[in-house]
């Protein structure tokens, strides 16, 4: 039961902190302390997770309690002394009630019997603070002062065993001392059969208890007049005074038969005092208070040491209840006069055994209150481990989310970054594609104007080269008037085409082309188209047709914009088919379209090229022509103004077919389409023009001054140089750049002339700059000077030919006169430079064969005159010939040895070094290919009669 009470008050003290948490405004705060710690904004989230996780907690704590709780007070207890085992059952009685009241703090002073220390402590004990006073005063009226002010200020009193001489307290506990005085009175009357002597040992003077008992005592003696008091000794409750006063009035006590003392200490130690002088027999000793245990007085009456004594209660856990009433505002009585009995030896006994057995079992409880104190403060620390350690979880959690937030806001803060990171790259993408578009628009526009620009040159150079031509002449042949004027017309329409064009595109390009569209017969229409090329078809063998399903095919179109369209096919398809090839146009009715294709077997084009074929301008297998750039983009444009299609499909190697679907009716169109117009006349029949281009070309003359080889893609313009030149040289024209080579190694010229941008059969065809260097890296052409004759007119394309080794560099549109200057001019220079290095045979054979047979001879010497170790040997070797076969050739030839060739070609260029440059001799022996200084000086001694530093001073003509 006590046990529970225990736990019970542990749950009141869990339910006190508890609830003080509930009420406190820190708790309340914690939140928002939490916060501040934490020095953070957007906290609402954990001040409501906080908030909740406490009064969680604190629901669950509250839980556990059942009642409500009591309020812990301060009881003051002033003991007049704390010497005695009255006084120490006293304390022992107030503790085991108190030990059902917890919640109560014993303040406890002992005055040790002095009523001046009392005093003072009554007063510590007030200015403490306490909530009650239990006060047991030495003296009665010297302690009321005190207790007096402490009771007025509003604490309560509770008076215990002896008295005081005011009514300053609420209640007075005490055993009923008068009683026990005549309890006592009675006991030893009739204990002396109404006849003796007695010795009263009273208590202190100032203290009721003495008073009293002393009072009740003699009330009773004096119905028994036998029974005398003989003396009365201030024993003053202490069993020392008592026995010093004994020893002093031992003649006293020998005549007595009874001594009474006021309580049981001061009885034995009078009886002890007796039992020295041997009095102890005759003398019966009677005390008060009937105290249990070894030493107390039901121990001394079972010993017979005293006959009787009279128990007075202490009154201590009475005490104590009447605080608990009084503190929880409950009435009390005025005052508690507890019962008491006498002790003798008809009773003893059995109240010994009971008081044993009581004082047995007061250790056992004892015992049991100090292990249920041992187990509160196992379960109090417990308790606290389990608040800290709650405390520490809630901690925990709280981190946790908090920790928790700040991934998720770093997270959060992570996808922003990668969010704005996406958009800055899709920014910079855009920036990006905005300026390779920029870029490419540029790009586009420079390619624009160099293929405008190169499309103006070729018909401008046409128009320029035969006009200036005919005005530099003194006497002209009507006839090449004739030829010349319509050339220059031929190319003027030329150029008004591509300015149409132009116009054309420009106004497609800001969406103002126009469409006069009116029913035609398409058959007709295209057949006459067919019929311009036939002629051109005959010529270069190609099997030109036009393949129709229907005789006759009513279509709307506008006849200006498809005979564009249908020209620019058929020319494209004649660029690229070869002699002997095919172009069928195929005219076919389809369910709602007139399909028309042009189909070809030439060269065909990459996937690549098909899917740039119409873009404007697209240089990719760097063919700058009118009918793939500009004419194909537009033509396309032109088919989409009739809401037709025109595509493409090509293999590279097996041929190209353009297809162009037409929609029938008119339905198609827009109003505005339809009106018709009156169809512009082109400028000259397709057939003259080609007719002209043919004409004029001579390919041999009667004194020719040199053989030239033309290297020109460009039929008109080679036919033309070819029949401008061809009187004054032996022309060779060719129109790739692998021909030319080809033509050069078969004919070795005396000049070349080409052109830088030469289309070629493919791609990856050689252009000018290619063609020049091959010529000139190899020994059996490296001679011959080149010439470069082009539209591109740019500082960097002229670096670039010098550096491929052109000996010239005309830019397109040049003047007749010029070119032919230039070409003397070089020429000249070529023959001064072999003469001077070489023999002059080459100039004196006419034979093309025995030409190109010294050419590659002399060129191989040159190349290899540094080289002492290069002879005759290795030269047949080179040659492809026999030595005996090098030797018979070069004597036919050249009417000498080829030794002596050789030591005449070193001789040459000796002479020119040491004439010419300020070379030392030595060097000029090594670059002419002798192996020692002295070796070159007499050698050139032989053949000149002079050392070559004569020779230098003053060169000898016979030398
Ligand atoms: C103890 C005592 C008791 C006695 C009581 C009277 O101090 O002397 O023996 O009964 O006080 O106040």
């Amino acid at each position: 039961m006590i046990g529970n009470s225990y736990f019970y008050l542990g749950f009141i003290y869990i339910f006190e902190d508890a609830d003080a948490m509930l009420r406190s405004s820190t708790v309340l705060s914690a939140p928002r302390m939490i916060q501040y710690t934490f020095g953070l904004h957007h906290c609402r989230f954990l001040s409501g997770l906080i908030s909740s996780l406490l009064a969680g907690l604190l629901l669950v704590l509250a839980g556990c309690v059942e009642t409500k709780p009591k309020a812990a007070y301060r009881i003051g207890f002033s003991q007049c002394t704390g010497a005695d085992l009255w006084r120490q059952t006293m304390l022992n009685d107030m503790k085991r009630a108190l030990a059902l009241h917890p919640e109560y703090t014993l303040l406890y002073k002992d005055a040790g019997n002095s009523t001046a220390r009392q005093l003072r402590q009554i007063e510590q004990l007030a200015a403490e603070g306490i909530d009650l006073l239990i006060v047991s005063p030495n003296e009665s009226a010297p302690i009321t002062k005190a207790v007096d002010a402490v009771f007025k200020k509003g604490t309560p009193v509770i008076v215990l065993d002896r008295r005081i001489t005011s009514t300053s307290y609420n209640t007075f506990i005490s055993g009923d001392n008068v009683e026990i005085g005549r309890l006592a009175g009675r006991f030893v009357g009739s204990l002396l059969k109404g006849q003796g002597t007695v010795v009263e040992v009273t208590g202190l003077a100032g203290s009721s208890p003495a008073q009293e008992r002393r009072q009740g005592f003699r009330e009773q003696l004096a119905r028994t007049p036998g029974v005398r008091v003989i003396r009365e000794l201030d024993g003053q409750w202490e069993r020392d005074t008592a026995r010093h006063l004994a020893e002093r009035e031992k003649q006293v006590l020998q005549q007595a038969d009874v001594v009474f003392a006021h309580n049981e200490v001061m009885a034995l130690g009078v009886q002890q005092v007796c039992k020295k002088y041997g009095l102890d027999r005759q003398i019966r000793f009677v005390g008060i208070d009937g105290l249990p245990g070894p030493v107390g007085g039901m121990q001394l009456v079972l010993d017979g040491i005293l006959t009787a004594t009279f128990l007075y209660p202490t009154g201590g856990e009475e005490a104590i209840e009447a605080a608990a009433r009084i503190l929880n505002g409950k009435a009390v009585p005025r005052e508690t006069i507890l019962k008491s009995f006498q002790i003798d030896a008809s009773n003893v006994q059995a109240l010994k055994a009971q008081s044993d057995r009581l004082y047995t079992q007061q250790r056992d409880i004892e015992r049991q209150t100090r292990r249920i104190q041992q187990l509160t403060e196992t379960y109090s620390s417990q308790r606290n481990r389990l608040y800290i350690t709650l405390f520490s979880l809630v901690v925990v959690i709280v981190l946790g989310a908090w920790a928790l937030y700040l991934v998720r806001e770093k997270q959060a803060a992570y996808q922003q970054l990668a969010q704005q990171n996406d958009a800055i790259r899709q920014q910079k993408d855009q920036i990006e594609a905005v300026s390779r578009q920029a870029r490419q628009a540029t790009e586009e526009k420079l390619r624009f104007y160099s293929y405008i620009s190169h499309e103006f040159n070729t018909p401008l150079s046409l128009i320029l080269t035969p006009t200036e031509d005919l005005l530099a002449r003194r006497q002209i042949d009507p006839r090449e008037v004739k030829a010349s004027l319509l050339l220059v017309r031929k190319n003027a329409y030329r150029l008004l085409r591509l300015v149409d064009q132009m116009l054309d595109l420009r106004k497609a390009d800001a969406g103002k082309l126009q469409l006069n569209a009116r029913p035609e017969d398409l058959v007709a229409f295209v057949q006459d188209i067919v019929q311009d090329f036939g002629q051109k078809a005959a010529r270069q063998r190609i099997d030109l047709r036009l393949i129709s399903s229907e005789p006759k095919q009513l279509l709307w179109f506008d006849r200006d914009k498809l005979d564009k369209v249908l020209f620019n096919l058929l020319s494209n398809a004649f660029k690229y088919t070869p002699r002997g090839g095919f172009i069928h146009v195929r005219l076919e009715k389809q369910a709602e379209t007139v399909l028309v294709q042009v189909q070809d077997n030439g060269e065909g084009m990459t996937a690549d090229e098909q899917t740039h074929i119409f873009d404007l301008f697209y240089t990719g297998g760097n063919r700058f022509t009118l009918g793939n750039g500009l004419g194909l983009a537009l033509s396309r444009e032109f088919v989409e103004l009739h809401q037709g299609e025109l595509t493409v499909q090509s293999e590279k190697g097996r041929g190209t077919t353009f297809t162009l679907l037409l929609p029938l009716g008119s339905a198609h169109l827009d109003p505005t389409d339809l009106e018709p117009a009156p169809a512009q006349q082109p400028g000259l029949p397709v057939e003259e023009e080609w007719a002209q281009a043919e004409t004029g070309v001579t390919e041999a003359g009667a004194r020719k001054s040199g053989t030239l080889l033309l290297v020109e893609d460009h039929d008109e313009l080679r036919q033309y140089l070819v029949s401008r030149l061809a009187d004054r040289f032996e022309v060779l024209a060719e129109s790739t750049a692998e021909q030319g080579w080809e033509r050069i190694l078969e004919t070795i010229p005396d000049l070349i002339i080409s052109d830088i941008m030469l289309s070629g059969q493919t791609a990856q065809a050689m252009n000018g700059l290619q063609l020049t260097q091959r010529i000139k890296n190899d020994f059996r052409t490296s001679t011959i000077p080149v010439i470069l004759l082009t539209a591109k007119g740019q500082m960097e394309d002229r670096i670039e030919g010098t550096r491929a080794g052109a000996d010239a560099y005309i830019s397109k549109p040049f003047q007749m006169a010029y070119l032919l200057e230039t070409i003397n001019t070089t020429l000249i220079n070529r023959e001064k430079w072999q003469q001077r290095y070489t023999g002059d045979y080459l100039a004196k054979t006419e034979n093309r064969q025995e030409k190109k047979f010294l050419n590659e001879l002399t060129a191989l010497i040159e190349q290899k005159l540094t080289d002492t170790s290069f002879g005759v040997e290795q030269l047949s070797r080179e040659m492809g010939l026999s030595r005996v076969q090098l030797y018979r050739k070069t004597q036919t030839l050249l009417g000498k040895n080829v030794a002596d060739y050789f030591a005449e070609i070193r001789l040459k260029k000796a002479r020119a070094l040491l004439t010419e440059t300020s070379k030392p001799i030595a060097e000029i022996a090594f670059e002419t290919g002798f192996s020692s200084p002295a070796y070159f000086t007499t050698f050139f001694k032989q053949h000149t009669h002079q050392t070559p530093s004569e020779y230098r001073k003053s060169p000898s003509i016979n030398a």
